[in-house]
């Protein structure tokens, strides 16, 4: 069975500005996905101003975790409206041991379980770099990079022509305090997988856009060739 027909669960983890997003989207692309973001719901929940996304505010500006059972909540709700069939890609999600435990029992409610775990990797200053540069399109969600993957004009959005955001989180110093509670929240959870399920798959975060995909296949090809044999 290919892995477009599997329908697989993958998680995506790894610091800010790694590429969750950009790698993401290409999985979700090559193979028909849904993605769950969970900074992306969050920042529309900001956008349409609801109850969730006022709650979320004040701990998305400092570079803080949002509260577990908010985030818990609104995945479940996501979980809900996905074809039962489609493969998903979680990015951002699970941030923290408690949210892996949620999604370790919200899985098997819908007949699915985790099938990996990718780990982006890459040094502190490829990371400053990639997220000072960062400029996203609050209208269709293009995200562009100043030094890397800049707009034809600046500012302004190639798809659709909206004024582009650079992220308020995105700032120098907020920058390195979300890199502290990424080491102090999210990192366990790469023993949290490995002991779980045998093997968190790592990949080198830095390349083109192009080398870091090819190494989230390879990694994945070789994965589910394993486990086929197992
Ligand atoms: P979120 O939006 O998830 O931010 P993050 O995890 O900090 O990740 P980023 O979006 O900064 O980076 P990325 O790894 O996706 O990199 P990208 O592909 O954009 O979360 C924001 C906030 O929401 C959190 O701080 C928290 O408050 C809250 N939140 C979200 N989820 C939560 C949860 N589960 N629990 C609690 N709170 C939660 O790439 C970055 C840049 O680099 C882009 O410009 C891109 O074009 C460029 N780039 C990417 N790859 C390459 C490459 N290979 N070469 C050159 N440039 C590249």
């Amino acid at each position: 069975m290919t892995i477009e027909e599997r329908g697989l669960s993958v998680i995506l983890l790894g610091p800010p500005g790694v590429g969750k997003g950009t790698q993401g989207a290409i999985l979700a692309d090559s193979f028909g996905w849904e993605r769950i973001v969970t900074g992306d719901l969050l920042r529309a929940a900001r956008r349409e101003g609801t109850e969730l996304g006022r709650k979320a505010q004040r701990y998305m500006d400092a570079g803080d975790l949002v509260p577990d059972g908010l985030i818990v909540a609104l995945v479940r709700e996501r979980l809900q409206q996905l074809p039962e069939d489609r493969g998903i890609v979680f990015d951002g999600f699970p941030r923290t041991v408690a949210q892996a435990e949620a999604l370790a029992i919200a899985l098997p409610e819908l007949g699915r379980e985790i099938d990996a775990v990718l780990l982006l990797e890459a040094p502190d200053e490829v990371l400053v770099k990639r997220i000072s540069g960062r400029r996203s399109c609050p209208q269709c969600g293009r995200v562009f990079n100043v030094h890397f993957d800049p707009p034809i004009s600046e500012a302004i959005c190639d798809e659709c022509g909206a004024r582009l955001d650079h992220r308020k989180d995105d700032q120098p110093e907020t920058v390195r305090h979300r890199l502290a509670v990424y080491r102090r929240e999210t990192e366990p959870l790469v023993e949290h997988y490995g002991r779980q399920l045998g093997a968190v798959l790592r990949v080198d975060g830095v390349g083109s856009l192009d080398e870091v995909a090819a190494g989230v296949q390879r990694a994945l090809n070789t994965h589910l060739e394993l486990e086929a044999q197992a």
